[in-house]
This record gives C-alpha cells, sequence and structure tokens, in this order.
C-alpha cells in the first residue's frame, strides 16, 4: 500500500526519508485507527525536494508546491508507482489526489472513499493530517475518513 503525501519537510530532508519529522509521529495513530502494519506500507511524496519561503521573521519556512515544481515532480511519482505497483494508493491532501486523478479533483468531494485513477489504479483519499492543525473542524471528518479506510480495507481483505 502506497501512502502519497505533498512534499519533505525538514527533517525529512535531513534524514532522506518521508514522513520523519511531526507528520511521522502522526503516523502512528494513523496505523492504530486502520489497522495497517507500519511494514505494510511504502511511504512516498509528490515533491521530491523541500519547497521553502524565507519568514517575515528571516526563517526558512515551508510553503506549499507550485504547480510548476508539482508538474516537474510527477514523472518520477509515477515511475515509482510503476516500480513498486501497490494493491492501493492512500493519498494524504489535495496535492497528492490531484497527482492521481487530476487538477479537477478536489479533496471534499472524494475524501473517505476510493476512486478509479484513467489507468485502473485504486486511490483512498485523505485529508492531509496537517490541515487538520489548520481546520480542527475536519478532525471529526478524517477520523470518520479513517474507519472507512478501515472497512474498506476490512472488505477486500476478505474477498482476495
Ligand atoms: N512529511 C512528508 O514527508 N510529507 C508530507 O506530506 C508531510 C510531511
Amino acid at each position: 500500500i502506497m501512502l502519497i503525501g505533498e512534499a519533505p519537510g525538514r527533517e525529512e530532508v535531513q534524514a532522506g526519508r518521508p514522513f520523519v519529522g511531526k507528520a511521522g509521529k502522526n503516523l502512528d495513530s494513523f496505523l492504530e485507527a486502520t489497522g495497517l502494519a507500519r511494514e505494510e506500507l511504502y511511504l512516498t511524496n509528490v515533491v521530491k525536494f523541500r519547497p521553502v519561503r524565507i519568514s517575515p521573521k528571516g526563517t526558512v519556512a515551508n510553503r506549499p508546491p507550485t504547480q510548476e515544481e508539482i508538474a516537474l515532480c510527477i514523472p518520477y511519482l509515477e515511475a515509482e508507482i510503476g516500480q513498486v505497483n501497490p494493491r492501493l494508493i492512500l493519498t494524504l491532501g489535495n496535492v497528492a489526489l490531484q497527482a492521481m486523478l487530476g487538477k479537477e479533483a478536489k479533496i471534499g468531494q472524494y475524501h473517505g472513499r476510493a476512486a478509479q485513477t484513467a489507468d485502473g489504479r485504486t486511490v483512498f483519499a485523505l485529508y492531509h493530517p496537517a490541515s487538520i492543525i489548520y481546520n480542527p473542524k475536519l478532525r471529526q471528518t478524517y477520523a470518520e475518513d479513517l474507519a472507512q479506510l478501515r472497512a474498506y480495507l476490512t472488505k477486500r481483505d476478505k474477498s482476495c
């Protein structure tokens, strides 16, 4: 199962691995809620470098990737998906969802359910865990989506 995030942050760049910073800490509660084991997950990001800006305080801060940066990285993501050949792709947030389903896809419409990509891969869309920090109203929705994912995985396992 491939989990696709947006882009690495400072700690991910330092470690050379995705989801080792704050977002990585969230991963444990994610695994608990979905019943997935860490070994079942291949973690990656759409954008392969850290998009940064200089904050008003003069420090280096994260920023969302631009459409140009996303477009630059998509061929690498597609190659990675081809090599890993996951049976399921979990997208976190709009950037990952749109990388898989196109720019018209919106997380508000797709979260908490499975959808098919143009080339027949199955994608299950979730809000980005960081969005809950900015929008606490999403907390309940995110929890419900994880429960939906758990039910979806259980049903799939039974039918395999
Ligand atoms: N860390 C990552 O590697 N990806 C994200 O999307 C967020 C944090």
